[in-house]
């Protein structure tokens, strides 16, 4: 653990989750003229250096965006070479991941995923079940509208069936009904690459999260951009509305 490391440690106020809008494969591909798959393959040794990092820094809770309900809509070569990518990535990370205590999970509409995609994750999040030192979310085929969709449509069927009264419908219940609903709300919410959107990850969960942009492309994301991410985290002061002396 390097000097930069421990004092960001020691100043204590870590986040507790922190998700990722993994962004910039194509475009680092396209610097190295190389196709874009090439960048999303390099993209994937991001994935287990922030993963490590994450774990080490003691971090509970990391969200990563790999592929949104959007991305579909790409060219039916990259999208297949994505869910490969998915594939052999589990296959290759699994027996670290269970070493590692970490445990990993998937929301999105996973029905959608290649099988031989969907089965190796189902593998994954059996194989991972018990680990406690880290809970890794992996979002595909995420859509955050898609989500919050589902959660009223369930809270409508709970209604109707008699088992729940509209009136005592909250935010907390709300939030029960989500995908994330074991997850607490992300603390820090890192997109790479530059763009200064949202696309459409985590809308409800992201009221009052704290977000940092960086231009660094995914394939370059290291410790070292996730230990600076959480720096400035920790420079910002969290008012949740309210006033401080
Ligand atoms: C992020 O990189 C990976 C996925 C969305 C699957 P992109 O593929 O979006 O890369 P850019 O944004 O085109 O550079
Ligand atoms: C968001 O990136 C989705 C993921 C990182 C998985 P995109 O590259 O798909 O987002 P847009 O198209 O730039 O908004
Ligand atoms: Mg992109």
């Amino acid at each position: 653990m390097g000097t930069r490391e421990r004092e960001v440690l020691a100043r204590g106020d870590m986040p507790r989750h922190v998700a990722v809008i993994m962004d910039g494969n194509g475009r680092w591909a396209k610097r190295r003229h190389r196709p874009r798959i090439f960048g999303h393959r390099e993209g994937m040794k991001s994935v287990r250096r922030v993963i490590e990092a994450a774990a080490d820094l003691e971090i509970p809770y990391l969200t990563l965006f790999a592929f949104s309900q959007e991305n579909w809509k790409r060219p039916r070569a990259e999208v297949e070479a994505l869910m490969t990518l998915l594939k052999r990535y589990i296959d290759s990370e699994r027996d670290e991941l269970v070493e590692k205590g970490i445990r990993v999970k998937a929301i999105g509409e996973l029905d959608r995923l290649e099988p031989v995609a969907g089965d190796a994750l189902d593998r994954l999040i059996e194989a991972t079940a018990a680990g406690e030192a880290l809970t890794v979310t992996l979002c595909l085929s995420y859509g955050g509208r898609t989500e919050i969709v589902e959660a009223a449509r369930r809270a409508m069927k709970a209604a109707r069936a008699g088992e729940m009264d509209p009136e005592d419908l909250d935010e907390e219940t709300f939030a029960g009904l989500l995908y994330t609903a074991d997850l607490p709300d992300p603390d820090l919410l890192i997109r790479t690459s530059g763009e200064l959107r949202v696309s459409n990850f985590l809308l409800w969960q992201i009221a009052y999260t704290e977000l940092y942009v960086t231009d660094i492309l995914w394939p370059d994301f290291d410790r070292q951009a996730l230990v600076e991410a959480i720096a400035a985290y920790q420079e910002r002061e969290r008012r949740f509305g309210t006033v401080h002396a």
